[in-house]
């Protein structure tokens, strides 16, 4: 595949951005105005009754009353009922445009009948999961292989955060050396090793709750698109190289924390040729962008060849058990090395993982995705909205702004993830914006949308011109109301 038969319309310019991030994080923040704000809560109070009924007998059974890190806690989150193509519906009935898309893993849309037949069929025939081989598992491996020709061998395991922990430890295994270096602010789940410098760049361990400094010991983090700087990865993997050698670069090809600090055209080119001075793995982390960006992926786009590519949740079709690791057949035999094949074995494992139910999702979901063109449509919708988008922005007098590499979007209002470590006041304005932006979100949310965060909105081929036209007008309607906070 080649960048022409991208979904990409462009790449946006990585310097622009930063230079807008920089004017949306120095600038006051900006929040609901009153009147939007009594009008979402009250929405809240009024129409969302059993939602909030149902999270009060929650909190007492489970932490904080929910389970899952993307969902929205203010004023509370909400119950949802029942999911199809581009909405949900929670359980008052009320029916939302949904922009978080189960946190990515469905480009087709929500409960997209043709896979979901398929996975009934395998269920009716062998059930969930028989810890035996299942003829979906090389399916699988082989349709990414062809789409991925760098995927020479996979392994398919539970979840993102288990496939980033496999490609460090085959990739140590490999090697022989420790170091792993990533990209301030990406998010690669939440192993020991990994928790690091997540989210903001230059926040280290400041998420390392419960983890020993000693598991972070080997984890270093550059700031984004810092390759030749005093810190950046040249200076870095040449440090190492006199310390024992760096075994990984684990990196998202389009910007650590799904593309919120874009990377320059440039950059991934970059890190291969310095992975191969160096003698380190590279490591692309596609748990987002793997087949969100066509099948062939982000390397596909920026025709780099990984050494190893990380996956999750598009690779099981939007179903459970979302998670694997491919690339090279010398490194990924690791796996399945150990007594008698003269090279040690990187162990990994998992009980219900590559569950035939998981393999013929991910499997049915690609192949479906493929005949029907399903990440171009997507991207398509996230260009239209972005048209959209861009023209109320344009009336507005705020450092607000759009941008989208495929179906990934990014609409910066309150950018609580665009601080800068170093500002004296930071610790002040990340907690003053964290509240602007569950503010912002439940502006969002009453008006029928349902975003990532209140600034990340992942699109589907479900999103018809007529979806995303309506969604922009009431995205319009919370944007007008944004004011900056005296
Ligand atoms: C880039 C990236 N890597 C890894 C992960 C972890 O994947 P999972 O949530 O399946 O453990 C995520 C999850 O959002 C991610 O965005």
């Amino acid at each position: 595949m080649t960048e022409q038969d991208s979904v990409l319309s462009h790449w946006p310019d990585a310097k622009r951005l930063a230079e807008q991030a920089k004017c949306l994080a120095d600038a006051p923040a900006y929040a609901v105005n009153a009147e939007k704000m009594r009008e979402t809560l009250d929405y809240f109070e009024t129409k969302c009754i059993r939602s909030k009924r149902s999270l009060e007998e929650a909190a007492k059974y489970i932490p904080g009353g929910i389970q899952h890190n993307l969902a929205f806690n203010h004023p509370f989150p909400l119950s949802i009922a029942k999911a199809d193509g581009p909405y949900l519906w929670d359980t008052d009935g009320n029916r939302y445009t949904d922009f978080l898309q189960g946190g990515g893993p469905s480009v087709l849309g929500h409960n997209y009948a043709p896979v979901r037949e398929k996975v009934m069929e395998v269920l009716q025939e062998c059930g969930p999961a028989t810890g035996l081989f299942h003829e979906y598992e090389w399916k699988l491996a082989e349709l990414i292989h062809r789409y991925m020709p760098s995927v020479e061998m996979f392994r398919m395991l539970g979840s993102g955060t288990e496939a980033c922990m496999a490609a460090v430890r085959a990739a140590r295994n490999f090697t022989g050396k420790k170091k792993i270096i990533k990209v301030g602010a990406a998010y690669h789940g939440w192993s020991d090793s990994l928790v690091f410098g997540t989210r903001i760049p230059g926040t280290g361990s400041f998420e390392a709750a419960g983890i020993p400094d000693e598991a972070l010991a080997h984890t270093q983090e550059i700031y984004p698109n810092d390759i030749d700087g005093e810190n950046g990865l040249h200076a870095l993997l040449d440090r190492n190289q006199r310390a024992g050698g760096t075994a990984a670069v684990l990196l998202e090809p389009i910007g650590p924390e799904s593309g919120t600090r874009p990377v320059d055209r440039d950059f991934n080119a970059r890190a291969r040729a310095l992975c191969d001075e160096f003698g380190a793995l590279l490591v692309f982390d596609e748990v987002v962008t793997g087949f969100r960006l066509g099948l062939g992926g982000a390397q596909a786009y920026f025709d780099v060849r990984p050494d190893l590519t990380v996956f999750g949740k598009c690779v099981a079709g939007g179903y459970p058990a979302a998670g694997g690791v491919g690339g090279r057949a010398d490194v990924m035999s690791t796996f399945s090395a150990g007594i008698g094949s003269g090279q040690s074995r990187t162990l990994v494992g998992g009980t219900l993982s590559a569950n035939p139910m998981s393999a013929a999702a991910g499997y049915y979901a690609l192949l479906e995705m493929e005949r029907t063109g399903a990440p171009e449509k997507a991207a398509r919708a996230a260009d239209r909205l972005g048209t959209k988008i861009l023209a109320v922005l344009d009336e507005l007098d705020a450092p607000f702004f759009f941008y989208n590499h495929g179906s990934i979007i990014h609409l910066e209002t309150h950018g609580v993830l665009l601080l800068d470590m170093t500002d004296p006041d930071f610790f002040q304005k990340v907690s003053q914006r964290k509240k602007t932006a569950q503010e912002i979100g439940a502006a969002y949310t009453a008006e029928g949308l349902i975003t990532v965060a209140g600034s990340r909105l992942y699109t589907s081929m479900a999103d018809t011109d007529e979806v995303i036209d309506s969604a922009a007008e009431r995205f319009a309607r919370v944007l007008r109301c944004l004011e900056p906070v005296q």
